[in-house]
């Protein structure tokens, strides 16, 4: 089932991807692993839902960050890839993929898919979220590093490459928003995602700081802009 949730509400108040993972995945009292976690804010958020979150990140700022912002839980972050999971065969009752299957390096997401498939249980689902490459938030930041190839290469393996006992059991789509305080927050944030865009951030700053102030919608001192993701759910046979 697809649903287009697409919506007038503002962009400051539109239900963030966390609030969508949890109205459309139990959360609670189940081990979920985080792949890409990035700085951890999914990892709290799953915990605060009373669930038991494991992170998993190779970005050294990145994991740095979560484990700074987490430090009792510091050993729920562990150094590694999507596609060599450190984790038990059958440990997982979810694996989650939040914007970073299209970072797995491309031959190796057919890999990434089978290590999901590997440590999750028998009824464990893996659910995939992907930011759509269109809207005026992709738009902005297409001159930094342009994610169309590697975004539609993420479907595809997922439509082509995943493991035969995973089945699609659900689908939604929607629009969720994004802000930044201002140009350096974002050059932050899309250079600790991807060290090597610093370069291309230089080349291009000009360029993007005209889209960003014409993309951008200020409210409460930020600018925000909207994105539409595909949420994706396959559950293990
Ligand atoms: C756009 S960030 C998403 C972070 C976080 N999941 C979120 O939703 O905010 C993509 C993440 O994928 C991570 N990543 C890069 N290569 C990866 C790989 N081979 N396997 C798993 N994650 C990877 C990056 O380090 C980065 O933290």
């Amino acid at each position: 089932m697809t649903i287009d949730a697409s919506t007038v509400q503002p962009l400051w108040d539109l239900p963030t991807n966390h609030d969508r993972l949890a109205e459309h995945v139990h959360l609670k009292d189940r081990v979920i692993v985080d792949v890409g976690c990035g700085a951890g804010g999914l990892v709290r958020f799953l915990r605060a839902a009373g669930a038991s979150p494991i992170g998993v990140e190779c970005g050294e700022a990145m994991i740095r960050q979560a484990r700074e912002a987490d430090t009792e839980y510091a050993d729920a972050y562990l150094d590694g890839v999507g596609q060599d999971l450190p984790i038990e065969d059958d440990s997982a009752d979810v694996v989650i993929f939040s914007y970073s299957l299209h970072h797995v390096p491309v031959e190796h997401m057919t890999a990434a898919l089978a290590e999901a498939g590997r440590v999750l249980r028998a009824g464990g689902e893996l659910v995939v979220l992907e930011p759509i490459a269109e809207g005026p938030g992709f738009e902005t930041h297409r001159p930094i590093d342009d994610e169309t190839v590697v975004r539609a290469q993420a479907q595809s393996a997922l439509d082509n490459d995943r493991p035969g006992d995973l089945t699609e059991t659900a689908s939604y789509r929607y629009t969720t928003a994004y802000s930044y305080f201002d140009m350096a927050e974002l050059e932050k944030v899309l250079i600790d995602i991807d060290s090597e865009r610093r370069a291309a951030f230089e080349s291009v700053k000009d360029e993007v700081d005209v889209l960003f102030h014409e993309h951008g919608e200020e409210h409460g001192g930020r600018y925000w802009f909207p994105q539409p993701v595909l949420m994706r759910i396959f559950t293990k046979n």
